[in-house]
């Protein structure tokens, strides 16, 4: 399918599933290139909301420092008030939601008072040692966000991002034991919510190993044709 059916193609919600690091920002970024619609990235706005110091922010930091799963109530609100707005009507890629049985729930109940449905959920596989290498190396700039890997994918310059020179930290919910806390909760509360769409036949799984120009193709290729 070439780039402008995909651009022709209204409201495709998209579903992005897969351990913490497999990749799921990373690659949502791309898909935001390829089909014009924006993603909503639980983890980044409660991260937004923590750094503007805001009620919500103080009252999830806690949480997500110990690598737990911040209530459903929360993200459900947050995700209600995105969906409802109309930057949202052409489409969106979930990226870390639904990661409870609940979550997914309240999803479909508020996709269907909204007339719309889930297209495609995308299950990017990675094994856990890998994992948890992925996430101890990451480092994201503080002023822009932008994701690095120590190895896979350094910055030019030691400590400072490429794009805007910015300050480069670790997330403080990717020291190992944090990461490790944050498989458990995926295996635990996210693993269910596959099994809830593979009942609705709407999951493709994907090798999310490789480099990010292979493992793009495969989200594609994914999302573009039938899975079964
Ligand atoms: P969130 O921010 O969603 O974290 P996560 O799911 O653990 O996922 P990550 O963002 O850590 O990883 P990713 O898959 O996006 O990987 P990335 O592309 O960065 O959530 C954080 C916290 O918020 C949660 O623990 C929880 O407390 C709370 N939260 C969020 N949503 C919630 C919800 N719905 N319900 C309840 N609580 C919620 O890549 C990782 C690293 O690997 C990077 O360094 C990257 O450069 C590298 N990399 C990527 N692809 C490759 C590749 N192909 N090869 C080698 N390296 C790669």
């Amino acid at each position: 399918m070439g780039n402008s059916r995909a651009q022709a193609d209204l409201d495709r919600l998209l579903i992005l599933i897969g351990p913490p690091g497999a990749g799921k920002g990373t690659q949502a970024k791309r898909l935001v290139e390829r089909y014009h619609i924006p993603q909503l990235a639980t983890g980044d706005m409660l991260r937004a909301a923590r750094a503007a110091g805001t009620e919500l922010g103080k009252r999830v930091a806690a949480v997500m420092d110990a690598g737990k799963l911040v209530s459903d109530e929360i993200v459900i609100a947050l995700i209600e008030e995105r969906l409802r707005n109309p930057s949202t009507r052409m489409g969106v890629i979930f990226d870390g939601f639904p990661r409870t049985v609940k979550q997914a729930q309240a999803l479909g109940e508020l996709l269907s008072d909204l007339g719309r449905c889930i297209d495609r959920v995308v299950m990017v596989m990675v094994p856990d040692d890998e994992v948890v290498h992925r996430n101890v190396g990451r480092r994201m700039c503080e002023s822009c966000q932008r994701t690095y890997h120590l190895e896979f994918s350094p910055p030019k310059a030691r400590g400072l991002c490429d794009a805007c020179g910015g300050k480069l930290v670790q997330r403080p919910d990717d020291a190992e034991e944090k990461v490790r806390a944050r498989l458990e909760a995926y295996h635990r509360d996210t693993s269910p919510v596959v099994d809830f769409y593979d009942a609705r036949r709407l999951v493709c799984r994907v090798d999310g190993r490789g480099a990010l120009d292979e493992v793009f193709g495969r989200l594609v290729a994914a999302i573009e044709s039938t899975c079964e």
